[in-house]
């Protein structure tokens, strides 16, 4: 019978202090979560293993980069699943603080802003939800002190986020990206789809059909990508879109007509009560199509 050990669970930053000393016979490896941990998860945990001798997972629902009408208060808290999970994964150690333990003199005045970057798309609808969400990916760089850090591909304009903090602000981290983990049916797996009802369920296979219908038209260029994820999307009127972009990596702008090579295919809709994301890598141009995360060359 195998044994399973389970991890160690820091509550405190005076917990976590030597409990991550203690991880010094090789590199650490940070998967940060807001909990609710699925397949998504458990994917960067298990990927986060193949390269570093530890792995460290941050539970902690940031306060921060939710706004005033959003859903922190009925977001799902399964600590004691979170925790199985963690222990199934052989993770190392579990830093789980609370909102005190985080921010102890309250909200900090000092933020880490998003720039620019962070006021399109996602940030259009959620003004200030990067600069929180950068702010207590920040903190928990600097806090776990970790030699690498996974990110999924789900959350592709975070990804880019973290990516450009990294490099802008000097914080020499190396940031790893893992292809988005989806249920059978192809809708991409979110610890929010739990909010979903069997209708709603089915409404938001829309977001990933759409996606690869765009994505089969890679070769002919943006504006049949497009019109073909267009036209998918079109065909479910329950699923109210807020946008649908082909978008440069880097700058998040829609790419022009002429351009080939790598580019971002997002699209966010509501679905009842719950917005959903959803994006796939594309190569524009020959031998184009839907790419699992983007190149190396490309993000350095
Ligand atoms: P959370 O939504 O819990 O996601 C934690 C990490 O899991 C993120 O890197 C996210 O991109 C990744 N992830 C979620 N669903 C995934 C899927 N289906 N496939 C692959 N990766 C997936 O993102 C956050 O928390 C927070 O913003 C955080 C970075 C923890 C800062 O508070």
């Amino acid at each position: 019978m195998s044994e399973t050990t389970l991890p160690s669970i820091a509550r405190t930053r005076a917990e976590l202090a030597p409990a991550r000393d203690r991880l010094d016979d090789g590199d650490v490896a940070v998967v940060m979560t807001m909990g609710a941990l699925h397949e998504g998860h458990a994917e960067l945990i298990r990927t986060a293993r193949t390269r570093a001798r530890h792995v460290l997972v941050t539970i902690f629902l940031n306060p921060l980069q939710f706004g005033p009408g959003e859903d922190l208060s009925k977001y799902p808290r399964t600590f004691d699943d979170d925790l199985a999970i963690c222990t199934r994964e052989g993770v190392d150690l579990v830093f789980a603080p609370t909102p005190d333990v985080m921010y102890p003199e309250g909200e900090p005045g000092v933020r880490i802003s998003a720039g620019p970057l962070g006021d399109v798309l996602e940030g259009q609808s959620r003004p200030g939800h990067f600069d929180g969400m950068l702010t207590v990916v920040a903190k928990l760089m600097h806090l776990t002190r970790g030699d690498l850090f996974y990110f999924g591909q789900k959350d592709a304009q975070q990804l880019l986020l973290v990516r450009r903090m990294s490099r802008d602000v000097d914080f020499g981290a190396t940031v790893v990206a893992v292809p988005t983990v989806r249920e059978r049916d192809g809708l991409a797996m979110s610890s929010r789809n739990t909010y979903l009802s069997e209708n709603d369920r089915q409404t938001a296979l829309v977001l990933s059909r759409a996606l690869w219908a765009g994505a089969e038209h890679a070769e002919e260029g943006p504006s049949a990508v497009r019109r073909a994820a267009r036209e998918v999307l079109v065909t479910e009127p329950l699923a109210l879109v807020d946008y649908l972009v082909l978008v440069h990596p880097d700058t998040l702008e829609e790419v022009p007509e002429w351009y080939k090579g790598e580019a971002l295919l997002a699209v966010a809709a509501k679905v009842g009560t719950t917005r959903l994301i959803d994006n796939t890598p594309v190569l524009l141009g020959p031998g184009g199509g839907a790419l699992p995360v983007f190149s190396d060359e490309r993000v350095g």
